[in-house]
């Protein structure tokens, strides 16, 4: 009996809203890939990295033949939860590499920054080839989005994706501060930063690079999921 050789893995972030901004190697994959595996948080939520790469797929001629898996990774804490939603999908997209067949893991922004493809990667990275295709990160595309620079010369950049016990050491060292997650610990996160005795400007993104973007000056008054925060210290 022949063995089937597996398929290979790929993780590819798909930028943080506009579709044009997807790479040129991002597109080749999508439209060749024979399985798509996008994570949703709710069984009711459309995914919004699919969201994102729909108007490529739906063009491709073989459209019907393509296996789109969603599986759900709910927005919770819960420590257990997570692990069993992310080993059942690992298990799900073993399955079709096993057969032989490419799957492509798509993620919004760039699958290295709090990306649920890690958590998926880990856990096949040891049994399956894998490669990686970055995408514009969320925060890189605020800065375009608020046409300011993230940081110059010997400028310090940090992402904050929630409140810590180091995070006064964090707001005091950093010449820019990346608040991703926002609508986590909002007000106490807000308290904190305007605490600081620092000259700043204060930009919010929401729905960055996306038909419904908004840019608001200082913090974003919802709990916007899509919402990041640029903090920029003058010395
Ligand atoms: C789970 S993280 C994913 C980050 C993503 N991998 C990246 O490279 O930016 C989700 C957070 O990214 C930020 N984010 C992602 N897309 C965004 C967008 N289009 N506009 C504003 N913020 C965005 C928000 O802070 C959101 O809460």
């Amino acid at each position: 009996m022949t063995e089937i050789n597996k398929g290979k893995l790929f993780g590819i972030g798909v930028g943080p809203g506009d579709s044009e901004l997807l790479t040129l190697k991002a597109v080749k994959i999508l439209n060749e890939i024979p399985v798509i595996c996008s994570p949703r948080s709710a069984p009711d939520k459309e995914s919004i990295a699919l969201s994102i790469v729909k108007g490529i797929i739906e063009e491709r001629e073989d459209f019907k033949d393509l296996t789109v898996l969603e599986p759900v990774f709910p927005m919770t804490e819960d420590s257990l939860t997570l692990e069993k939603h992310w080993d059942d999908a690992s298990e799900l997209i073993a399955e079709y590499l096993n057969k032989g067949l490419d799957v492509a893991f798509i993620t919004l922004g760039d699958p290295s920054i709090y990306s649920t493809f890690s958590y998926v990667q880990k856990r096949l990275e040891d049994s399956y080839f894998i490669e990686i295709i970055p995408g514009i990160n969320s925060f890189a595309a605020c800065a375009s989005s608020i046409k300011k620079p993230l940081v110059e010369k010997d400028d310090v950049l940090i992402i904050i994706p929630k409140i810590k016990e180091n995070l006064e050491v964090l707001l005091e060292n950093g010449n820019t501060i990346a608040l991703m997650k926002t609508s986590r610990n909002k007000k106490e996160l807000e308290n904190k930063i305007n605490q600081q005795n620092r000259e700043k400007e204060i930009f919010s993104v929401e729905n960055c690079t996306m038909a419904n973007e908004k840019i608001i000056q200082g913090f974003s008054q919802n709990r916007n999921y899509l919402s990041t925060t640029i903090i920029k210290f003058k010395e």
